[in-house]
């Protein structure tokens, strides 16, 4: 663990939750915290792994507070369904937009075989208790020829010290929250596709750089800046549905 987290951890009090607990606590301030540097720079590369969205019907699985389903509606999709583990999470969503929302676990959706011309799974891979079962189910319900764009924190993080945390001051003293979360490797990726029918197409890995300096500027990070230059913070994958014979 880096010096400049062990010190932020020494002077706060920090507490282990479950993702169900984590995300009903983060919840009020998830938006006031998303726009850090992993977030920003994915929103900008995730643009090269998209296909049109235009007329599409589009799975947001992991939906959270619905970053993802806002940006799905206004490029044009036809339908866009966000799902979550969290009510909390959804009820931030709900404010927002005209996707339609429910509670559900990405491990077993409720929808029928092929429901979805696009799928995107954004920064929740990592919480769920079955990886290649999640991979199963975004495979099963995304029409075959059609697309999944997964993201999620590049596991390289994991190795210098990065966590899915929060921070949030009760009045006395910082406190840290941080969630349960298991980082995957590209071969737990290449396995999970080929099991599940999905090609994997393409592979973006944006690195800090001088252009995203003035995110951890704001956030009050320089140190962190300096840890991370140069190192792929996001990891995201476009994958294909294979056609078969009979799709
Ligand atoms: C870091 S947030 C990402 C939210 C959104 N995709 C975004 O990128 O802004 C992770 C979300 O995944 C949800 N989540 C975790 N495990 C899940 C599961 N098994 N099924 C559905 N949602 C899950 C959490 O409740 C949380 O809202």
């Amino acid at each position: 663990m880096p010096a400049w987290l062990r010190r932020l951890f020494t002077h706060s009090h920090v507490h282990h939750l479950s993702v169900q607990d984590g995300y009903a606590r983060w919840a009020k301030q998830y938006d006031d915290d998303a726009h850090n540097p992993a977030v920003n720079l994915e929103e900008q590369a995730i643009v090269r792994c998209l296909p049109a969205l235009d007329g599409r019907r589009v799975l947001d699985a992991g939906c959270g507070t619905g970053r993802q389903s806002i940006y799905a509606l206004n490029q044009g999709a036809r339908l866009v369904v966000g799902i979550d583990l969290s009510e909390p999470m959804l009820n931030q969503a709900r404010r927002k937009g005209r996707m339609k929302l429910l509670r559900a676990d990405l491990c077993v959706l409720p929808f029928s075989d092929a429901s979805f011309d696009v799928v995107i799974c954004s920064f929740t891979l990592d919480y769920v208790r079955d990886f290649s079962l999640a991979i199963a189910e975004l495979s099963r319900v995304t029409v075959p020829g059609g697309t999944v764009v997964v993201s999620d924190l590049h596991p390289f993080g994991s190795f210098v010290g990065w966590n899915r945390a929060f921070r949030h001051h009760d009045g006395t003293r910082m406190q840290v929250y941080l969630i349960d979360h298991t980082p995957h490797l590209y071969a737990e990726y290449t396995r999970a596709c080929r099991q599940s029918g999905l090609v994997i197409e393409e592979v973006v890995e944006p690195r800090v750089d001088e252009a995203a300096r003035p995110d951890y500027e704001a956030q009050g990070s320089l140190r962190a800046y300096e840890q991370h230059q140069g190192l792929p913070i996001v990891l995201i994958m476009r994958l294909r549905k294979i056609r078969t014979n009979a799709s």
